[in-house]
């Protein structure tokens, strides 16, 4: 809307410069009409940018839940309470967090940059998608960490000792 608020300006301005018009032998009703011309046009522009900007991004909100749904589908991991307890993969989920996701995750995080983690809320396929699909400013590990490594850290992030 301040593009708006710019053409009437401009508009303001080429009434005002009556010399410029004098000069070109126009009028100054002419001269008024030009300026309403011209923002007429540069609103109809401006308004459609914003509506492209507002399909593109409904188009993308619209992919972005598609995909996550569709991702959740894909996880068909069986977290069993044993793989949860089992304290091999639990310690292996912590090696992994202590070298990356505590850069962004915990106690030495750039303050504001991500979330508190709230184990107690999540499912152990919540937090594998998460880790392996990413979300928004959370990167996607798939292709960091195998299927085995992103269930260690599901064991870890889940188990009573974690801490964030
Ligand atoms: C580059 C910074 C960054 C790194 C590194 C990172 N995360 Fe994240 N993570 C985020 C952000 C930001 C979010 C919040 C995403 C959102 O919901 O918008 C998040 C969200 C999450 C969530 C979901 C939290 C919730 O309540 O919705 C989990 C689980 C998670 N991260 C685990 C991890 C693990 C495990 C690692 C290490 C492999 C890791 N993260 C590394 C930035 C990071």
């Amino acid at each position: 809307m301040k593009r708006i608020c710019a053409a009437a300006l401009l508009g303001m301005f080429a009434i005002g410069s009556g010399a410029t018009a004098s000069a070109a032998g126009l009028t100054e009703e002419r001269v008024r009409e030009i300026a309403a011309e011209v923002a007429a046009e540069v609103a109809a522009k401006v308004a459609e940018q914003v509506a492209r900007e507002v399909a593109e991004e409904v188009a993308a909100r619209i992919a972005e839940e598609y995909l996550e749904d569709n991702a959740g589908e894909d996880i068909e991991l069986v977290f069993t309470p044993e793989f949860l307890a089992d304290p091999e993969h639990i310690a292996a989920g912590k090696e992994i967090w202590m070298g990356q996701c505590t850069l962004c995750h915990g106690a030495k995080s750039y303050p504001g940059k991500a979330p508190k983690l709230k184990p107690k809320r999540y499912t152990p396929n919540f937090v594998y998608d998460r880790i392996t699909n990413g979300f928004r400013k959370m990167p996607p590990w798939r292709d960091v960490y195998d299927e085995e490594e992103r269930m260690d850290l599901v064991a870890w992030v889940l188990s009573r000792k974690f801490s964030p």
